[in-house]
């Protein structure tokens, strides 16, 4: 099985898990780029697209997008990411480093909502989505702490305990899918 992972961040920890992924899977990884890279100008929904991407997703049997959630919504560069490749996209898992807990996953600014969006846009193609909250890198105490994603980012430092059991149990799926299909 062929994937590939594509990812978008700004503080690096998508970076981070997209890496990760990539080179446990043994596979290509790629930068998705906004031709205007601007947070407020993203938060307020003023873009001019990607620029293109230097591979064609449709080489991959599945693509694996990393990308952080801001402000509960399907921001671009991942709205448009998804847009200008459905056609091309055979199958989609969606990952992402977030701020919101599982606690929290349903509320305005939770990474399920977010998740509903990647599903209806994509319909069948997206096949799995995946939080790794970044509180889960702290004390159980201190996870539910609403400000703890902004001074918390994955690092080999921090990525042990339960976000580790956690990003173990998820590569083990496709490590396994990819055993059985060699
Ligand atoms: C201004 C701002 C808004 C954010 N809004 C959300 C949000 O609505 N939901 C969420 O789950 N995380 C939210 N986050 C947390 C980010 O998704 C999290 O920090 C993520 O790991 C950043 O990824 P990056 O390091 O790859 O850029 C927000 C972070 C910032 C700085």
């Amino acid at each position: 099985m062929k994937f590939k992972v594509y990812y978008y961040s700004r503080k690096g920890s998508n970076k981070y898990l997209a890496q990760r992924i990539a080179s446990d899977l043994n596979c290509e990884m790629e930068e998705i780029r906004p031709r205007l890279n601007t947070f407020l100008f993203m938060m307020m929904n003023l873009n001019l697209g990607n620029r293109k991407l230097k591979s064609n997703p449709t080489n991959y049997d599945k693509v694996i997008l990393c990308h952080p959630i801001f402000m509960g919504k399907l921001i671009v560069p991942l709205k448009k990411f998804i847009i200008q490749n459905t056609n091309q996209i055979n199958a989609l898992d969606f990952v992402t480093s977030c701020g919101s807990t599982f606690a929290k996953k349903d509320e305005k600014f939770g990474h399920n909502l977010v998740f509903q969006e990647v599903k209806r846009l994509l319909g069948s193609k997206c096949e799995k989505c995946q939080a790794f909250p970044i509180g889960l890198v702290l004390p159980k105490e201190l996870q539910e702490s609403p400000d703890a994603f902004m001074h918390n980012h994955l690092n080999n430092e921090n990525f042990k305990g339960e976000i580790l059991s956690l990003y173990q149990n998820f590569i083990s799926e496709y490590l396994g899918s990819a055993e059985k299909l060699k």
